[in-house]
């Protein structure tokens, strides 16, 4: 039977290949291209490595809160339910005044009602050398009291295109009395 079938059907299979996939599909809205055509790239891994800095004190905050959870004793031990949003600056060393590589911009809130266990919910966009204007998207899980948190990266834009992979997030440094964190992202991508 498998042998009639293979004799048969393989046959037309390799004559007419474009007859079988989809059948009764319509492809008018549906196309497949070609990635890079003129090209032949294969994909690459890059690792970056950055300081991320939370700025609450002062007078150029980089977060606003914008969500505030209701007082209730069983969330405020961890701050359940609070959202803020983030633009801050990405810098190659942990001093905040050393070359600014881009900007994390997006949201974090406490999604976790045991522990500071944050959603995050981020875009790196560079704004340096051949990086500029290119984006990578974090969205995870941030137990920020952890030493190292995992989150993955699940997208990018032009030069990271296709980007997928993770980053490892570790404290450097975290003010208790300004609530001003300055942590190391080390990010691992495939990209092309
Ligand atoms: C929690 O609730 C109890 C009873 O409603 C109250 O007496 C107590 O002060 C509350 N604790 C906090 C930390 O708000
Ligand atoms: C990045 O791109 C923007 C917009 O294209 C441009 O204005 C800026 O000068 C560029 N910055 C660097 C460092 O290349």
């Amino acid at each position: 039977m498998t042998k009639i079938f293979l004799s048969l059907l393989l046959p037309l299979l390799i004559a007419f290949p474009q007859t079988f996939p989809a059948a009764g599909a319509n492809p008018t809205f549906l196309k497949s291209v070609k990635l890079n055509p003129l090209k032949l790239r294969t994909e690459k891994l890059s690792h970056f490595k950055f300081y991320w800095h939370d700025i609450i004190s002062g007078s150029n905050p980089t977060v606003v809160n914008i969500v505030r959870p209701p007082p209730n004793n069983k969330t405020s031990a961890s701050g359940f339910g609070m959202v803020n949003m983030i633009d801050d600056p990405l810098t190659e060393k942990p001093e905040i005044g050393s070359k600014l590589l881009g900007r994390a911009q997006g949201f974090y809130g406490v999604a976790s009602q045991e522990e500071v266990g944050l959603l995050m919910a981020m875009n790196f966009v560079f704004s340096t050398g051949k990086y500029n204007g290119s984006t990578l998207t974090v969205l995870g899980n941030n137990p920020v009291f952890h030493k190292v948190r995992e989150m993955p990266v699940i997208g990018g834009s032009g030069l990271f295109r296709f980007a997928r992979g993770y980053v490892q997030a570790s404290t450097h440094d975290f003010d208790l009395k300004t609530g001003d964190a300055c942590v190391e992202y080390n990010v691992y991508v495939l990209h092309y």
